[in-house]
């Protein structure tokens, strides 16, 4: 394949915040993850110290908490202050003793050195509920929640930026659906009344890829929102837990900007140029909780809650998942005009990028591509077109032949300084793929990849398999051909500084 880069066409600023995370109050992400005070390894407010500095290597620009499904029948007054009420999660359906909530969640922002991002309940909440919230995190001393923080020991508000009005308020699963209708006056209503404590917030409102749930959304609160959220997963595994294979997996990868281009298409039709996309929930892998939404299958905790421990397994976290993720990062880079925001599903255990357990963590494959793009590759995209890009008929989840593109490449340069970086991914499972770079640039060329031994190559308690590998490559010249390794995900850097990482 040859990246043409036309250096002469202007570049787009790509948002740090596409680099986002996510984390909820689902089985070991927040209790016996990031928040484990009996450990050993925690800190003074129990926050695992090792969690927290992978957390920082990889730069976490924004954290959404505290869901997802839990949010929507979470009361945020019962998690602060001296006396917390422990909670019955009606979505999951486990007790949660709400010791961590809003203030333990922004001091573990501050720590991580991170946006806070959080999202309300619009299920059984009410607008003003939502916005009781916000005079908590954000008023100086006005009213009794400001007074509220005050007393519990955090004199001066947290600036909170980013709210979310709901999660996924569109689907039967959701504790307190809504019809589209309903949606749109509720999310008029709360974010009227949120942004009356303050103007100063950004709101975005649990949304889909579809158009008669964002025209009424939109067509009640546009004039109300910066953001409009939206999530996807692409292997369904929340009844089974049979995770796709590495070819269904590229299969996968030609679905990634779908519903990205179809909010692209609403927002411009319906002339709501400033609201940006929050790609606020995203990853390959479906996260497995069989018959939580289905209570008359799961009558048993045997049925409903202990397979949830499935997800911990480390050997299903391979290639496959860290090229996807890197295909998606650079649907977000090419799409950086709309999508401001993208929060991996989630960071900690379940399906995400930094496992724990009693000892010390996990880096699964995925959390090398947040090192990779995070550290190596720069923030202004460049205008690119590929040519002759192999591609190759892969089986789908479904066994339908599909034609796959094999290379995936971005171009960026660096706002703060010379050079040029472009991440390329080989989707090709056997065979190494040429890529050869029409620009014009000059200086030392390096690249650092991850490749793992085979597609299924993967990392786990005192196995790591896969990491990131560095090699020089000389002095760049035009046309200048590097060749990808099978099932890799790459940063070729060309007359920069080192990398950061
Ligand atoms: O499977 C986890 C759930 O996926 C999140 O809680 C929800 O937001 C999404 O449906």
């Amino acid at each position: 394949m040859k990246l043409h880069v036309d250096l002469k066409r202007p570049a787009k600023t790509r948002s740090s915040m596409i680099y986002g995370h996510f984390i909820e109050h689902f089985h070991r992400q927040i209790y016996g993850g990031v928040y484990d005070p009996g450990s050993p390894l925690s800190d003074e407010d129990g926050l695992r110290t090792d969690v927290l500095d992978a957390m920082r290597k990889i730069k976490v620009p924004v954290l959404r908490w505290p869901g997802g499904c839990f949010v929507s029948s979470y009361h945020w007054k019962d998690a602060v202050g001296e006396k917390r009420t422990p909670l019955f999660d009606k979505a999951w359906r486990v007790e949660d003793p709400n010791t961590f909530g809003t203030d333990e969640y922004i001091r573990m922002c501050r720590k991580i050195g991170c946006e806070p991002y959080i999202c309300t309940n619009a299920g059984t909440g009410t607008a003003e509920e939502m916005s009781d919230w916000v005079e908590y995190c954000n008023l100086e001393t006005e009213g009794q929640y400001a007074k509220w923080r005050i007393a519990n020991g955090f004199p001066k508000p947290h600036r909170v930026r980013y709210w979310s009005i709901g999660n996924e308020n569109y689907g039967a699963w959701e504790i307190g659906a809504k019809t589209a209708q309903e949606w749109g006056h509720l999310v008029a209503e709360s974010a009227k009344m949120i942004k009356h404590v303050d103007p100063c917030t950004e709101l975005s409102a649990a949304a889909l890829a579809d158009i008669s749930w964002n025209i009424n959304l939109l067509k009640n609160s546009g004039q109300f929102l910066d953001w409009i959220s939206i999530h996807g997963y692409w292997d369904s595994l929340a009844q089974n837990n049979h995770f796709a294979d590495y070819d269904a997996c590229m299969v996968y990868t030609n679905t990634i900007g779908d519903s990205v281009r179809k909010v692209r298409g609403l927002l411009e039709a319906m002339d709501l140029g400033h609201i940006k996309i929050a790609f606020d929930e995203w990853n390959l892998r479906g996260w497995h909780h069989p018959n939580v939404h289905t209570i008359k299958q799961g009558v048993t905790k045997e049925e409903y809650l202990y397979p949830r421990d499935k997800n911990d397994d480390n050997t299903g976290y391979t290639m496959a998942d860290a090229v996807f993720a890197a295909c998606f990062l650079n649907m977000c880079n090419r799409s950086c005009d709309i999508i401001g925001m993208a929060n991996y599903a989630p960071i900690v255990n379940t399906r995400g990028c930094i496992f724990t357990h009693k000892d010390g963590i996990v880096l699964r494959s995925t959390y090398h591509v947040f090192d990779l793009y995070v550290n190596y590759l720069g923030d202004q995209v460049l205008d690119t077109w590929a040519s002759d890009v192999p591609t190759e008929e892969l089986r789908s989840v479904k066994g339908e032949l599909q034609t796959v593109e094999l290379i995936d490449a971005v171009a960026t340069s660096f706002g703060d300084g010379p050079g040029y970086a472009i991440a390329a991914v080989n989707k090709d499972a056997r065979h190494p793929q040429p890529l050869t770079l029409d620009m014009e640039a000059s200086g030392k060329v390096s690249v650092s990849w991850i490749c793992g031994e085979s597609t299924e190559s993967y990392n786990d308690i005192g196995h790591e398999e896969v990491t990131i590998q560095h090699e020089d490559l000389g002095l760049f010249t035009p046309g200048m051909e590097i060749l990808l390794r099978p099932h890799s995900v790459n940063v070729i850097r060309i007359g920069t500084k080192p990398a950061q990482s």
